[in-house]
């Protein structure tokens, strides 16, 4: 990340949420995915800032420099933050643009707080809840984490994070994934797996979302296929779909130009 950018800290609720705050123009809020932290945006924040937006973008609780409070850090309470976070700075509406675990997050954050949603923007992501099986699975995971770090899951994630394009030719792509993982706090992450297991089904919400919706899925995502992005855009009355070919699950950092295109015309089209 651009060492120049300086994180900012607030207490908020129950946390200290580190933050950035870049730019200015209409805000856009963005939430990343597990178990990353808000240097996964890197690329976006540059670009939008340097367009003419406000670019918001906190630790999510338990993830990079925001310390975990509870043993199980749910979406509602991410969600809850991120929305304290917009009060703490005075901001009224915001564009929220969330990735994977950053997605349910928006998820949430759409459905407590409507008015303050200008658009939305839903990458790698899906709505429906986890069934037992994968509910158990991120216990198991949990476990691990708690008990062997962050390397095992890094070694278990990377192929199915990056396309295979990717890994053979972006050796910088991998290793800043592979640098977010293992340097998050297991006990944090730990907390945030079981907020995942423990999350609602979304797809209910779906049709009530009234925002301008952009869907971002990577081609090759294994972990939320394109099929689950086709599901939402179904359901959400103003929404249209984007998919990036040479991606797979971290689209906004395999094809960051591409992602950012998609978003900035997204934005300028809403706010313009
Ligand atoms: C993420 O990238 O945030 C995770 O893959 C989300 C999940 O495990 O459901």
């Amino acid at each position: 990340m651009n060492d120049n950018l300086q994180t900012n800290f607030a207490k908020l609720r129950e946390v200290e949420m580190a933050y950035l705050d870049v730019g200015t123009g209409p805000v856009v809020l963005f939430l990343h995915g597990f178990p990353f932290d808000k240097s996964m945006w890197s690329d976006q924040i540059e670009a939008l800032s340097s367009s003419g937006f406000r670019v918001i973008v906190p630790d999510l609780r338990g993830l990079g420099e925001t310390k975990a409070t509870r043993e199980v850090s749910t979406m509602k309470e991410m969600a809850s933050d991120a929305a304290a976070l917009l009060d703490h700075l005075q901001i009224v509406e915001a564009v929220v643009c969330g990735l994977s675990m950053g997605g349910y997050v928006a998820f949430e954050f759409a459905h407590l707080f409507p008015t303050r949603l200008r658009g939305l923007v839903l990458a790698g992501t899906r709505a429906p809840a986890d069934n037992e099986q994968e509910k158990a699975g991120r216990e198991q995971q949990a476990q691990t984490m708690l008990r062997a770090g962050m390397v095992p899951i890094s070694i278990a994630t990377l192929p199915k994070l990056l396309a295979e394009r990717t890994r053979a030719a972006k050796p910088d792509v991998v290793k800043r994934v592979r640098t977010m993982i293992t340097r998050s706090d297991p006990k944090g992450a730990a907390a945030a797996q079981r907020g995942m297991a423990a999350r609602r089904d979304y797809t209910n919400d779906l049709p009530d979302i009234n925002a301008p919706t952009l869907i971002i899925v990577g081609r090759e995502d294994q972990i939320r296929p394109v099929s689950d992005a086709e599901f939402m855009h179904e359901r959400i009355p103003d929404s249209r779909l984007e998919v990036i070919e040479d991606a797979a699950h971290m689209t906004n950092i395999e094809q960051a130009e591409v992602f950012n295109d998609a978003v900035a015309s997204f934005l300028n089209e809403l706010t313009h």
